[in-house]
């Protein structure tokens, strides 16, 4: 059964979304005292809170097996979701199908994710879930069966606004108008169930 993106949707998939409430990490506002006339070029303290890092507790995703979370970072939905080994092993059946299947391009796709599962953890994907063509977030397919819009499906990302598809690693499809693959933020893993969205491991934001 389908499941839809952030506008809402068919019943299960939606039971299983969990829109994460995250904490910032950083601090804002020093010195602004000692240094008046500079500090009245800094960015705002809210301009700063919403470019922060988003800290990310992904223990909830082993409450329920295929629910996905959906972080806001930099006014972005991110997805997080676990993908077991059979849909693993569907991903690296797909390259003659995909404009992009090894995250050639660098807008998309940073270093510590270019393999086939696009992630640091393959069981743990991390997307970016916008569109690439115009920006529609698309909707939550993960189940591996034949689907309306393709009779081989695999699992993974339909747009409904102009029929784009993406596997669950965010990789697109050929023949459809989105150019490239879903984009992969920059994240790194604090410890097994935490994880922060906008610093990529070594410090790169
Ligand atoms: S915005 Fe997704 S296919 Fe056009």
């Amino acid at each position: 059964m389908a499941n839809d993106g952030v506008n809402g949707g068919i019943n299960t998939g939606r039971r299983r979304f969990l829109t994460a409430t995250t904490a910032v990490v950083g601090a804002v506002g020093v010195g602004f005292a000692a240094v008046p006339f500079v500090s009245s070029w800094e960015p705002s303290a809210r301009a700063k809170t919403l470019g922060a890092p988003v800290d990310v507790d992904i223990s909830k995703l082993d409450n329920e097996p295929g629910m996905r979370m959906i972080v806001q970072w930099r006014g972005k939905p991110v997805w997080i979701f676990k993908r077991s080994s059979e849909q693993l092993a569907a991903l690296t059946t797909l390259d003659g199908r995909l404009v992009d299947p090894k995250s050639i391009n660098p807008d998309q796709t940073p270093d510590f994710a270019k393999n086939e599962s696009r992630a640091i953890k393959p069981e743990i994907a991390v997307i970016v879930g916008i569109c690439t063509h115009l920006g529609c977030s698309p909707g939550y397919y993960p189940e591996m069966q034949p689907q309306a819009f393709d009779a081989k499906w695999q699992g993974g990302f339909y747009c409904p606004c102009h029929q784009s598809r993406f596997d669950l690693a965010g990789r697109v499809f050929q023949g459809v108008p989105a150019p490239s693959n879903l984009a992969i933020p920059p994240y790194h893993y604090t410890d097994d169930s935490h994880l922060v969205i906008g610093v990529a491991p070594g410090g790169a934001a």
